[in-house]
């Protein structure tokens, strides 16, 4: 779990707008937009759109939430608190920056059918920040639509004399996120292929969020955590609360207070607040990274050269022959040289130092299907592109014919055993590790 940083809060405006607000006790049935249209530049005026060309007045998210919120179906605090047995722990299914998510099952909304299994998050802090949050994730949830992102059922908002209660209700999502089959080793490797289809789920959820919609909205904490995956594996963007609107006409960027997550955020934005579309597109390129080696983008518990990933891999550029060294051993082989160098091309796009230079969304979304479409063609139904750990260009130029060896197999099978040996001996590490710190603390 990464915790969200932020580097400047405006926490006496906070503790102050809490104050007021938790005075009155009543049940919501909007959630508060006011605080956030006064905080923010929601003017909807002079708006980018993706029509910028229309003569109709461009809208802000306010302006779009408020046609759709009749959409969200609002519930009352004793009604999700009998759903998760009081908040219980055995319906704990995450955690994170905002707070806890619950597994549980709610009535259909006409009160017919079978119970619909939903994800609940409860807001645990207090604080501008964290209503914010709840805010913009009910405002941009409340607007979009798109297969690759996860549908926001409804929410919970009251302020009581017991202090305020801020909670969301999400359609389940039963294969958790990219992060735990990334790098969890309790679950089972993901294969290549579902790798390249998540990254082009989620590429497509991004360049809807960019280009597709009438206004321009920034993700602003793009991470593997936050693709959660379907029955289907297919991806699909949560976390709205650091989103923001793209810059009004005439705008480059907009300025923020940099908030994001260590590892994924633009250094161009951390160094200037200035937040744009490709902030997110270097986030992205991020991810792709942790596709292809199954490493996180920060590991305190490697080597110090192994610790930042995007150090680590500068040694291995795609074009080389090295590059084969980086991609995940729980791939076992079972990938596309080929593809994966391509992977690497345009994760090294995404992450180029000047903003200007990074490709667009759509762009992305383009070269995932092209790769995607190779990947399928160089290798037919029963055949593995084959990889060893003398993988080189020069070999990847000469067709193999044959398929795998069995010594390849052996091999591979070998070295996959060695690396899980390694794995666990360095989590055990770990472990005892925390347990020393907990002791001594
Ligand atoms: N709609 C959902 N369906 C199923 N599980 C979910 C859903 N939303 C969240 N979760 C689970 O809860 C975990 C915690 O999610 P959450 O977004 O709160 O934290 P995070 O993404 O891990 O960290 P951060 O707070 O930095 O975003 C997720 O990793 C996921 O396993
Ligand atoms: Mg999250």
């Amino acid at each position: 779990m990464t915790a969200c940083w932020v580097v400047k809060l405006y926490r006496m405006k906070c503790f102050s707008y809490f104050k007021d607000k938790s005075r009155s006790k009543r049940q919501r049935s909007a959630p508060e937009l006011k605080e956030q249209e006064k905080s923010q530049p929601y003017s909807g005026l002079d708006r980018i759109t993706k029509s910028s060309c229309s003569s109709s007045s461009p809208r802000g998210i306010p302006e779009l939430y408020e046609e759709k919120a009749h959409n969200l179906r609002v519930f009352s605090f004793a009604e999700l608190r009998n759903a998760t047995n009081g908040f219980s722990r055995l319906y704990k299914i995450g955690e994170g920056g905002f707070g806890c998510v619950y597994k549980a099952s709610i009535r259909p909304v006409d009160g017919k059918g079978d119970p619909i299994l939903v994800a609940i998050k409860r807001l645990n802090k207090d604080g501008l920040q964290g209503h914010k949050q709840w805010v913009a994730e009910v405002q941009f949830l409340g607007v979009v639509e798109h297969p690759n992102l996860v549908k926001l059922i409804g929410y919970c908002a009251v302020d009581g004399e017991r202090g305020i209660q801020r909670l969301l209700v999400y359609e389940y999502m039963p294969n958790k996120s990219l992060e735990y089959h990334l790098f969890h080793r309790a679950f089972d490797p993901l294969p290549w292929k579902t790798r390249l289809e998540i990254a082009l789920g989620a590429a497509e959820g991004l360049a809807y969020l960019h280009e597709e919609l009438e206004i321009q909205v920034i993700y602003r904490d793009f991470k593997a955590s936050n693709v959660l995956l379907d029955e289907n594996f297919r991806p699909k963007l949560s976390d709205f609360g650091l989103a923001r609107e793209g810059p009004v006409a005439g705008r480059t960027h907009v300025s923020t207070a940099v908030m994001g997550t260590y590892g994924y955020a633009a250094p161009d934005y951390i160094e200037t607040g200035h937040l744009t579309t490709k902030s997110d597109v270097w986030s992205f390129g991020v991810v792709l990274y942790e596709i292809l080696t199954g490493r996180r983008s920060l590991e305190r518990n490697r080597p110090k050269s192994e610790q930042k990933l995007l150090e680590w891999i500068k040694q291995f550029p795609p074009d080389s022959k090295r590059f084969s060294q980086i991609m995940d051993f729980r791939l076992r082989g079972q990938y596309s040289i080929s593809a994966a160098r391509e992977i690497g091309k345009l994760a090294d796009n995404c992450l180029s130092k000047s903003a200007k230079d990074r490709p667009t969304m759509s762009q992305v979304v383009e070269r995932l299907k092209v790769i995607i479409e190779a990947s399928d063609e160089a290798k037919p139904a029963g055949e593995r592109d084959q990889v060893s750990e003398n993988d080189s260009v020069e070999a990847e130029e000469k067709p193999n014919q044959s398929g795998p060896t069995e010594l390849w197999k052996r091999r591979m099978a070998h070295l996959a055993k060695l690396g899980e040996h390694v794995e666990s001996a360095s989590r055990r590490r770990f472990m005892i590790l925390q347990k020393a710190n907990s002791a001594s603390s």
